[in-house]
Order: C-alpha cells, then structure tokens, then sequence
C-alpha cells in the first residue's frame, strides 16, 4: 500500500528531512582517522534528541544503533563500536530520524583522510548515481525507470549493484512502499506520482556484487570484502517536479575541500 502525503504531510516530511540532513553535517565533523564509530553513533543520538527528534534506526527490529555503519566492504546495516576509523577508509552513515511523526531517511559516504583514487572513483560514482536515478524519478515516470537508470550509470563504469537491499517509500514509517530496486527494466512498476515520498540509496560494489550478511544478522558486507559506496536521499514527488527534501549541502559545509 503506498500512502500518498497530504501537502500538511509533506510540511512534517520536510523538517524530518532538514534534521536528519544537518545530523549528517554533525556525523561530518567526526568522520577523522582515530574516531570509533560508536562515537559518531553517540553524536548522532544526542544531536537529534536534542533537536527533538527520535533516533528511529534505534531498536527498529533490534538494531542496536543510531547509525548504520559501512566501513570499507560493509554494505550497510554495520554496528557502532569500537573500530576506530582509519587512514585510508571510507566510512558510510545511514540514519533514520523521526520528527513530529514523519521520517526522513539519508546516507553519506566519507573518505577517511587520503584514500586511494579508484575508491574516490566508486565513491564519486555512486554519488552521481543517485543523482542519475533522482534525474529519472520524474511524475508519470515508472520505479523501473529510476532502477534501470542507476543500473546503467554504475555498469557501464564496471561497477556492480547490490540486489538484496532497495530504496523504498518513507513517511510515518521508515520503510513504506513502493520498493525502489537499483536494478531493474524500464517501464515497469508503479507509476511514480503527486503525494509519494521516496528514498533513493544506491549501494554499489567495487568487485562483485555478492553479499553476505555477517552471524549478527545485521551486518551486510560484500563477500569478495572489496569496497562499497552507499549514498541516499529522501524525496517528494509534485504535479509536476520531484523535489529533493534531504540535502548533502550540511555535509559540504563540514568537510569545505574535503567535500567529493
Ligand atoms: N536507510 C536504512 C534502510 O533503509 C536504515 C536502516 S535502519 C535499521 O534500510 F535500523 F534498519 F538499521
Ligand atoms: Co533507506
């Protein structure tokens, strides 16, 4: 069932939105070679309670953080801990905050200081990806047609697409439907239209694109351990635009040169 937002809603969507972007700015900040990730969980869980919001990754089916964690070949859904970030890293955090009832979803992927170029290179990749497939969620346009987009933009530069785990709907709850694959056949799926939210959330592998999930049951990582890049944003769907409620634009203004 995919619940369509009222533009009062969508207001709520919005400000979820803001506050889970300008969390990511505070993550920013702290995404330095020596710092554990069980830190920035912390900064994350403290920013966005002081902000009024909930946590909403927290206990959601047992997780047991605030941020998912993706370090190196991590896919997503990584425990803080006590890993301490290191030179040459990249460091995925995926979030989920809930304001006054609505949520906004989002993931960054930081370089941790000097990381080697062809990693920048699938990190810069799937950033544009999930701009390639944003560009393709138009309304009267197809699901399939955002999948097919990101599938080609990542393919044809030799990367691979995690299939297990999609994009989805977002509203009250984080995971709503419609299920937004980031592979797939044009054309096919719901229509995409006025009143859906979406999220966007390439995750894309260096090698191959198998994964494992860890004895956890959480933790996905690739099963060749090469790397994978992970980026999202939340979106609004109108008459006639799509609009982006989530914005990197927090994370740019932490990181200035750093900022790929
Ligand atoms: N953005 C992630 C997702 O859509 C958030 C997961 S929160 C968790 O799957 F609690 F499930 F980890
Ligand atoms: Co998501």
């Amino acid at each position: 069932m995919i619940y369509l937002k009222t533009p009062e809603q969508l207001e709520l969507m919005r400000n979820a939105a803001t506050l889970v972007s300008r969390t990511l700015g505070e993550i920013a900040k702290w995404a330095l070679p020596g710092v554990t990730t069980r830190k920035i969980d912390t900064v994350a869980r403290e920013f966005i309670r002081d902000n009024g919001g909930i946590p909403a990754c927290l206990g959601y089916g047992g997780f047991p953080g605030t941020v998912c964690c993706e370090v190196n070949e991590t896919v997503v859904h990584g425990f803080p801990s006590q890993y301490e970030l290191r030179e040459g890293d990249i460091f995925g955090a995926d979030t989920v905050v809930e304001l006054d009832g609505f949520c906004g979803d989002m993931c960054y992927t930081f370089p941790i200081g000097e990381v080697d170029e062809k990693v920048l290179a699938l990190l810069r990749t799937t950033k544009e990806s999930l701009y390639v497939g944003i560009e393709a969620c138009r309304p009267g346009h197809r699901i399939g047609d955002i999948s097919n987009a990101v599938q080609t933009y990542c393919e044809r530069r030799g990367y691979s697409v995690v299939r297990e785990m999609c994009g989805h709907g977002i509203g009250a709850k984080m995971h709503e439907d419609p299920e937004v694959p980031n592979f797939g056949r044009r054309g096919i799926g719901p229509v995409i239209r006025n009143g859906m939210c979406l999220c966007i959330e390439p995750m894309i592998n260096m090698g191959s694109r198998n994964i494992v999930i860890e004895r956890d049951g959480w933790t996905c990582r690739t099963r060749d351990r090469k790397p994978s890049a992970h980026y999202e944003h939340t979106l609004a769907i109108h008459d006639d635009i799509t609009e982006v409620l989530t914005t990197f634009d927090y994370v740019a203004q932490e990181l200035g040169d750093r900022f790929i």
